[in-house]
């Protein structure tokens, strides 16, 4: 039986990937920062970890709480959203606390797990945006959760090139309805899920070199940086 981490996995797109990920019979190891997303993934049948990715002291728990494991595949998907545009600056907590979930909590929690991922030659999967995009970008909306995620692109690009024995990609989940993308979106989390369970397996059946530091949509198209 595969086992999966999920970094983040309280509501929204997370705990829909717990629950598919334990229907298909994986072996669910679950995160959550409060005791209510805790219980609501203990309930599914998961196994489960306290993480807050914004907080050092937290990040610096877990490997001594996954000691012994081997993981096939590991997705870090905890991230928070500043929808201010460009041109209204964001105060130093907004700042902090955009970054420090999205982008120090991969950095610090990434490096942990890369072994117990190296004993399965497994995945380390980033649920990025599309919004991270250079390339794609034409508009300074949400410009803090851009610069966020690019960064966490390059999270994903830096771990990559110095861990070779695993595949580190990031993936876009698609706009999906969750408490962040709001009701008007195009996907249900059970769709999204679902999509970004069918192409990470197929990674993981395929080991293709060319998934390493791969940007890729929910479905497995390649997305531009
Ligand atoms: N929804 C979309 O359209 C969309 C599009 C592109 C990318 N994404 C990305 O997909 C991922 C999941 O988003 P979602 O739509 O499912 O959002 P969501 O419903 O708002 O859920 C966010 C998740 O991140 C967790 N989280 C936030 N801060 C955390 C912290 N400090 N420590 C641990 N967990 C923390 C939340 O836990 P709590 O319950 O404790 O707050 C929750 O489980 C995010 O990385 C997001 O940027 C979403």
């Amino acid at each position: 039986m595969p086992t999966v981490l999920l970094m983040g996995a309280s509501r929204g797109i997370g705990f829909e990937l717990a629950r598919q990920y334990i229907q298909e019979g994986w072996r669910v190891i679950a995160t959550a920062r409060s005791d209510e997303g805790l219980e609501r993934l203990k309930a599914l049948g998961a196994q489960t970890l306290r993480l807050d990715v914004a907080n050092p002291a937290s990040n610096s728990g877990l490997s001594w709480q996954l000691d012994g494991e081997k993981i096939d595949l590991a997705i870090y998907v905890a991230g928070v959203v500043d929808r201010n545009s460009a041109s209204n600056p964001p105060t130093r907590d907004r700042f902090d606390a955009v970054m420090h979930t999205n982008v120090m909590g991969a950095m610090q929690v990434i490096p942990q797990i890369v072994p117990m991922v190296q004993e399965t030659k497994g995945v380390i999967a980033c649920i990025s945006s599309i919004m991270g995009s250079q390339q794609e970008t034409t508009s300074g909306n949400a410009a803090l959760y851009r610069v966020s995620k690019a960064a966490l692109n390059m999270v994903v690009r830096c771990t990559q090139a110095e861990q070779p024995d695993v595949t580190v990609l990031a993936i876009h989940p698609g706009w999906v309805q969750t408490d962040m993308g709001g009701a008007a979106a195009p996907l249900t989390p059970e769709q999204s899920a679902s999509s970004l369970r069918q192409t990470l397996n197929r990674i993981l059946e395929q080991r293709d070199p060319k998934h390493r530091g791969a940007f890729l949509n929910h479905d497995g198209q390649t997305l531009p940086w």
